[in-house]
């Protein structure tokens, strides 16, 4: 057996099922306010926040953990720890954030991530506290809340690397979209105002008609970049002037003209696709990034 597969074993412990619904409706009442959901997400950075705090949290623990470990200096592990409390705040809020938008098989594996984690963190807020009086106490407890983090870290690349938790699930359409142009149909065909899915080589593909010219038509991958739902399922609006489309499971909402991220919780936009009608049939190809060839 290998070490991993109680992790994937977690995937489907349905135990765990009522749990994370009783805590992802607290967490949803508490990030109702959208733009501190979408701050908490990273859609200003355009890149999930979560990992990108939970490194500082714990470089800070592991390196607090080793000078315990091998008895160095108080005064440069305790500082270490207290930055890895304070930067675990927000890294916390982010993670329940991104948690609280998941699928349930990844909302299992999280939950136990969160468990391990508050466990380490309440090591190592009690070693803080420890240094005063008895110092081996403290000692213990920073090597103990290292070896829980290192545990949490494990179940956290699990989460983004396995299961895909905050991954871009556009990425690879650059890549493999076809770069000759398709023919999606006659013109026509396509209801107006309505989006619809059609094939462009294999990538499903997103395609909204608005007018009777090319320029009237957008075409997007039709996958979500947050989790891959199929965008032609969703509903359009109004946002700031701009026709966007909401995503029909977690709501995220993309620009139709650019794919361009509005809400998250995703926070890559969606990928493009240049098109052109061509004797009344609607035809499209990827729109490739700089230096990617198309497939
Ligand atoms: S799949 Fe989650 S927002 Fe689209």
């Amino acid at each position: 057996m290998r070490p991993f597969d109680d992790i994937v074993r977690l995937e489907r412990a349905e135990a765990l099922d009522r749990p994370a619904a009783a805590i992802r409706g607290v967490v949803q009442r508490l990030l109702r306010n959208r733009a501190l959901k979408d701050a908490l997400h990273g859609v200003w950075l355009g890149h999930p926040l979560h990992p990108a705090l939970a490194q500082l949290a714990l470089g800070s623990f592991t390196s607090a953990s080793l000078i315990d470990a091998v008895g160095g200096r108080r005064r440069e592990s305790s500082g270490l720890i207290a930055l890895g409390l304070i930067s675990s705040v927000p890294a916390v809020a982010a993670g329940w954030a991104d948690w609280s938008d998941s699928h349930e098989d990844q909302q299992r594996v999280g939950l136990v991530h969160a468990a391990v984690n508050v466990t380490a963190l309440a090591c190592f807020a009690t070693a803080l506290l420890r240094r005063r009086g008895d110092r081996s106490a403290g000692q213990v407890l920073s090597v103990v809340g290292g070896i829980l983090s290192g545990a949490g870290a494990a179940l956290g690349g699990h989460l983004g690397y396995r299961q895909a938790t905050g991954a871009n699930h556009g990425e690879e359409v650059p890549h493999v979209g076809p770069g000759d142009w398709q023919t999606l149909g006659p013109l026509e065909e396509f209801p107006l105002g309505r989006p619809v899915r059609r094939l462009a080589g294999d990538v499903p593909v997103f395609v909204l008609r608005r007018g009777g010219i090319s320029s009237d038509v957008t075409v997007l991958s039709d996958r979500c970049p947050h989790l891959s739902a199929p965008l032609h399922e969703g509903g359009l609006s109004e946002v700031d002037g701009e026709v966007c489309i909401t995503c029909p499971w977690h709501a995220s909402v993309f620009r139709v003209r650019d794919g361009g991220v509005v809400h998250g919780p995703a926070t890559a936009p969606v990928p493009g696709f240049e098109s052109r009608v061509e004797g009344g049939v609607l035809q499209a190809r990827v729109r490739t990034l700089p230096g990617v060839p198309a497939g």
